[in-house]
């Protein structure tokens, strides 16, 4: 059995549903997923089904991923443009902001014409984090000219969208984009196959615009799972939600990749530690580091500790299957099984 060791993951993207929706994902079972998938850090997003746009409701938050979680975690602020008031009392707590400009999962779209207010307002130098599709990037484009925060592209899924992107480096704006496993292997015919199991936003793309983001890797800042667990019978419900989990396949999917001589392992790490360290200030322990097996093997629905307990990679064989993870010196994970106590892992902002 070959094994590789890596730094423990970073995800800066993950929906753990935790209050409001714990029949999707709770804190326990979400960070368990993250440990099973190589991941020790997440950066979970606002869009709860009370979104977490105020001090309270990020109190809420923290008091109960503080009894459960078993990975660090941090998290994202929320805002519909009208909580100004409350980013000074919690900027020194979270992690960034996310921004939705398209409609997704919960229905926390803001109105375009205000993310210059939302900008102006936002203090020090934490991350914006935007879900803009390739429909908003004008004003994308005009409101970080005009105030040029530092800007997170999330799940860019396109030719279009990554091109804009490029642009805006090119300008020299703070903006950098993540991409995800699903917007990498599979395509809208994979989605069409899927049914609601594909469904997502931003919707799978064709195999060309996949080819472009392949092609142009050295653009795209990092990987994020944008793990949205939903219920089977949500999902086989007549209006299925957009979003699909993550966590356990991003991993195995990308070491698959870079057998395939499609990534280095050099990109694999910069892309699912460094970068995300960096950008989000967050401290790295060298005593925190992921054992995989570098076997073949099947990703099967039964064998992952998400709630929601599906994936659409259901079935596709892989390389990398996690064996031990290790959180600041401590054994947290073993063969398919969480170590940790419920409440071991760290908030991090
Ligand atoms: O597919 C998605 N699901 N995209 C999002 O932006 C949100 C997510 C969710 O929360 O379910
Ligand atoms: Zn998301």
């Amino acid at each position: 059995m070959s094994i590789l060791t890596l730094p423990g993951l970073i995800d800066v993207h993950v929906h753990l549903r935790d209050p409001g929706q714990t029949h999707k994902e709770d804190f326990y079972t979400g960070t368990s997923a993250a440990l099973a998938g190589g991941f020790t850090t997440v950066l979970d997003m606002p869009n709860n089904a009370e979104p977490i746009t105020t001090v309270e409701r990020l109190d809420a938050k923290i008091a109960s991923a503080h009894k459960q979680i078993v990975s660090d975690i941090g998290f994202h602020f929320g805002t519909l443009g009208d909580n100004f008031a409350e980013f000074e009392k919690v900027i020194d707590r979270v992690t960034g902001l996310k921004v939705y400009m398209n409609v997704t999962t919960g229905n926390f779209k803001i109105d375009a014409d205000s993310l210059i207010e939302i900008y102006k307002a936002w203090p020090g130098s934490k991350p914006i984090l935007l879900h803009a599709e390739d429909d908003v990037s004008d004003i994308v484009f005009k409101t970080l000219a005009a105030v040029p925060k530092q800007t997170h592209i999330c799940h860019v899924s396109s030719e279009a969208e990554l091109t804009f992107v490029m642009k805006a480096k090119e300008k020299g704006l703070p903006i950098t984009c993540g991409i995800t496993p699903h917007h990498l292997f599979l395509t809208s015919e994979d989605g069409d196959k899927l049914g609601a199991y594909g469904h997502m936003k931003p919707f799978l793309k064709s195999q060309k615009d996949i080819d472009f983001i392949w092609a142009h890797m050295d653009a795209v800042d990092l990987i994020e799972s944008d793990h949205a667990p939903h219920t089977r019978e949500e999902k086989d419900s007549d209006t299925p939600p957009f979003g699909v989990p993550g966590l356990e396949t991003t991993l195995p999917l990308m070491l698959t990749a870079v057998a395939e001589g499609k990534l280095t392992q050099a990109q694999l790490i910069e892309k699912l530690h460094t970068t995300p360290a960096r950008l989000f200030g967050i401290a790295v322990d060298e005593a925190t580091k992921v054992e995989v097996d570098m076997s073949e093997y099947e990703i099967k629905n039964k064998d992952l500790l998400t709630k929601c307990g599906w994936s659409p990679f259901n079935g596709r064989k892989v390389v990398g299957k996690v064996k031990t993870v290790y959180l600041h010196g401590t054994k947290v994970f073993e063969n398919g099984k969480v170590l940790a106590l419920p409440g071991s892992g760290k908030i991090i902002s």
